[in-house]
């Protein structure tokens, strides 16, 4: 192996460690976490209802990342949630394996406001397996998104949406009926991770994910100080 490549692995490795240190640190207020969660910045995760499963990846950059309310939150397997997203539950939202917020995506089951005096709509989020939110789009409380949907950027989501399907626009309509290749199981695509089998057999093999230890790590000293 030649010494750029080392020094490139080297450096991911230390950046997953970094990153693993803070997702034990920025989720210890959740009520279950599964293996190998990842932070990068400094979420607000207090959410007192929240399970989480393995593999989950949350940014907070430019804004900050918000998971909070006290309703039943359930979020799967593979889960990203990026920069500046908003996911608040007073009821419950469940977000399936292999979802992607995008940034500064708005998820509520609340209206939190009656209309016209009258009290105001709570109504349970369901997002679908392999679904990708795309940036800005807000989903609204009652709705329902199926599996591999694609929400495009800046949608205003207010009423269900069937699997595989593209919806655009405020209020989201379907634009077109999505296909995807054979065993793809997810709406979005990265380099590492996707779990496609025709994307697996083709990925790169992530060195440093099996060697970090798994339990342990303790939060890195600057956050508690
Ligand atoms: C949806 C998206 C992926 C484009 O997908 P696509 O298959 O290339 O779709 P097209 O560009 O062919 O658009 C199909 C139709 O939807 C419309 N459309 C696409 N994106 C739209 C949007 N964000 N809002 C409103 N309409 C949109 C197009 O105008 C087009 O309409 P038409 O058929 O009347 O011309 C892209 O527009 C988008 O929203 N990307 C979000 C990216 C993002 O948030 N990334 C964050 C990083 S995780």
């Amino acid at each position: 192996m030649d010494l750029e490549r080392r020094r490139i692995e080297a450096k991911w490795i230390a950046a997953e460690y970094r990153q693993r240190a803070r997702g034990r640190w920025f989720l210890r207020k959740v009520k279950a976490v599964g293996r190998k969660a990842i932070v990068l910045g400094s979420p607000t995760v207090d959410a007192t209802d929240l399970e989480v499963g393995d593999d989950f990846k949350v940014w907070s950059g430019h804004r900050t990342t918000l998971i909070s309310g006290w309703g039943r939150m359930r979020i799967g397997d593979r889960v990203f949630i990026n920069c500046g997203s908003v996911v608040i539950s007073v009821l419950e939202i469940t977000i399936g394996d292999d979802v992607a917020l995008a940034n500064e995506v708005y998820v509520m089951d609340s209206n939190s406001h009656g209309v016209e005096g009258r009290p105001h709509v709570e109504a349970p989020v369901r997002i679908g397996d392999g679904t990708w939110v795309g940036a800005r789009a807000m989903i609204l409380p009652g709705v329902t998104i199926g599996k591999r949907v694609v929400v495009a950027a800046g949608a205003v989501v207010t009423r269900d949406v069937p699997d595989d399907s593209l919806v655009a626009g405020n209020p989201a309509r379907v634009v077109r009926t999505l296909e995807y290749p054979p065993g793809c199981r997810r709406a979005w695509h990265d380099e590492f991770g996707c779990p496609c089998p025709k994307l697996v057999a083709a990925d790169p093999v992530v060195p440093s994910v099996e060697l970090l230890p798994p339990d342990g790590l303790a939060p890195p000293e600057e956050l508690t100080a």
